[in-house]
């Protein structure tokens, strides 16, 4: 392949280099463009074909379903490693040793506690309130206690962030839950492990022990490791894009979470139950939902279908279609949404609006039915996405500052008016 791509304009041509990344993705580099044609732009909106930064983080070929964290299959694990060390894997590079890994997990206990003063903003919000208003709320107040913005130079301080937010975030989780169900709001248990703790947090009773279910905690592990990253997806780029202003960790997250929120994004997960809870409303008739999906006069998407990346199959969708199974029998539930879910996904498989447009279930359209298994309620599913995407928020922001990338400001093209006289208030 040539190193070069050639852009004529007005007769004038102009070269810029092509780069190439280790798994030999090609990208235009047109970072001279404005400077050598005078000022021409490129226009790309949902930036579908707009590399935004070099990372090392994750690969995914989205043709091929292929995704990988530094370089290990989402397979492999998924099946053989733990959240915890996938969080370490994330963000500082390569699996930790065990010493490694204990010294970052006590590290983070030592850090699972918030200031006493958070209770009461979590008092004030109503039982009603949506758990992701509240953990996006709670989050941005965490910055407010902890106002200082991180010093990048220093690895000891960027250390100190980090595990400040691993300790503190899951606290606030569960008291978004707590709060929900009207339970008191309880710190965690150091003895055991990072997970295990966050369902702790969540669901003890203050009058009985909290018996640990080993089918519920391997289930959460692995949801959050599927969730753990995705490259420049929407959040992420929304945290990076706020922290490459060079605002805090903490406040960079808080930007990332209310990206999360929507139900294009993270906020597929409540949709998608929330569609299969109509669907068998509305008597289990799938056929009319993938009709409506179809029309393009109806405003309905089958949610949990389709990828922006994904034009395969989504290999967390595959895992977790496959967890979803065990996991209910494990646990002896019987939930009739997910024979909806997967009647809905054979129709879709077969049809050509949906062959033709590679459309497949993502990560969202199974995960739901996991979650609910588990007692998690539906409101709770994009926080508990949140808490499975927050090493990958962490471990994207910490390359952008560390590859000290120049503040995210994109261009426009403008199509407004043109200069006009000012008109006084009577003459309008
Ligand atoms: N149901 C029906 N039609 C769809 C769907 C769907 N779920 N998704 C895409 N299409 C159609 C769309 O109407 C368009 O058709 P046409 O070419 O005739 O105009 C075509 O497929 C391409 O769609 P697009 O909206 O241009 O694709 P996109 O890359 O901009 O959007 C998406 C990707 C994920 C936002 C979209 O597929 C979608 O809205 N899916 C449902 C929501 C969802 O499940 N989101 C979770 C994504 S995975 C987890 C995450 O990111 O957090």
């Amino acid at each position: 392949m040539s190193e070069k791509a050639t852009i004529e304009i007005d007769g004038k041509k102009h070269e810029f280099p092509l780069i190439k990344g280790t798994e030999n993705e090609v990208a235009i580099d047109i970072k001279t463009l404005r400077s050598a044609t005078n000022g021409i732009v490129t226009i790309d909106p949902g930036f579908k074909n707009t590399g935004s930064c070099e990372s090392a983080i994750t690969f995914l070929d989205g043709e091929k379903g292929i995704l990988r964290y530094r370089g290990y299959s989402i397979e492999e694990l998924a099946e053989k490693a733990d959240f915890l060390e996938v969080v370490f894997l994330l963000i500082f590079g390569d699996l930790p040793n065990s010493e490694e890994l204990e010294k970052f997990h006590s590290d983070i206990k030592a850090q699972s506690v918030v200031d006493e003063d958070i209770r009461k903003i979590v008092d004030a919000f109503p039982k009603s309130a949506h758990p992701m208003g509240v953990i996006a709320s709670l989050t941005s107040a965490l910055t407010a206690f902890n106002p200082s913005s991180v010093n990048v130079n220093s690895d000891e301080d960027m250390y100190k962030a980090i595990v400040k937010i691993l300790g503190k975030f899951p606290v606030l989780v569960a008291w978004t839950f707590r709060k929900k169900n009207g339970l008191r709001l309880e710190y965690g248990d150091k003895s055991v492990g990072y997970v295990e703790n966050i369902l702790k947090m969540m669901f003890q009773l203050p009058n009985e022990e909290y018996q640990f279910n080993p089918i519920v905690v391997n289930a959460l592990d692995k949801l959050l490791i599927l969730h753990a990253d995705h490259e420049q997806n929407c959040s992420t780029s929304t945290v990076r894009i706020a922290g490459s202003s060079h605002v805090g960790l903490f406040a960079s997250l808080s930007t990332g979470i209310s990206a999360l929120w929507g139900p294009l994004h993270g906020g597929a997960n409540q949709a998608v139950l929330e569609m299969l809870e109509a669907i068998k409303e509305d008597g289990g008739d799938s056929k009319k939902y993938m009709a409506k999906a179809k029309d393009k006069e109806d405003p309905f998407r089958l949610m949990g279908f389709g990828h922006r990346v994904y034009k395969n199959f989504d290999p967390r969708a595959k895992i977790i279609k496959k967890a979803a199974d065990e996991i209910l029998n494990d646990l002896g539930v019987e939930d009739p949404i997910l024979n909806i879910a997967k009647a809905l996904e054979q129709e879709a498989l077969n049809d050509p609006y949906f062959v033709d447009r590679k459309l497949y279930p993502n990560v969202d359209f199974y995960s739901g039915i996991i979650y609910r298994a588990m007692g998690i309620p539906t409101d709770m599913f994009t926080v508990m996405f949140a808490l499975g995407r927050l090493p990958g928020w962490i471990a994207q922001w910490k390359e952008m500052r560390l590859n000290n990338e120049p503040i995210g400001r994109p261009r426009q093209i403008y199509v407004g008016e043109t200069l006009r006289p000012f008109k006084a208030i009577n003459k309008r």
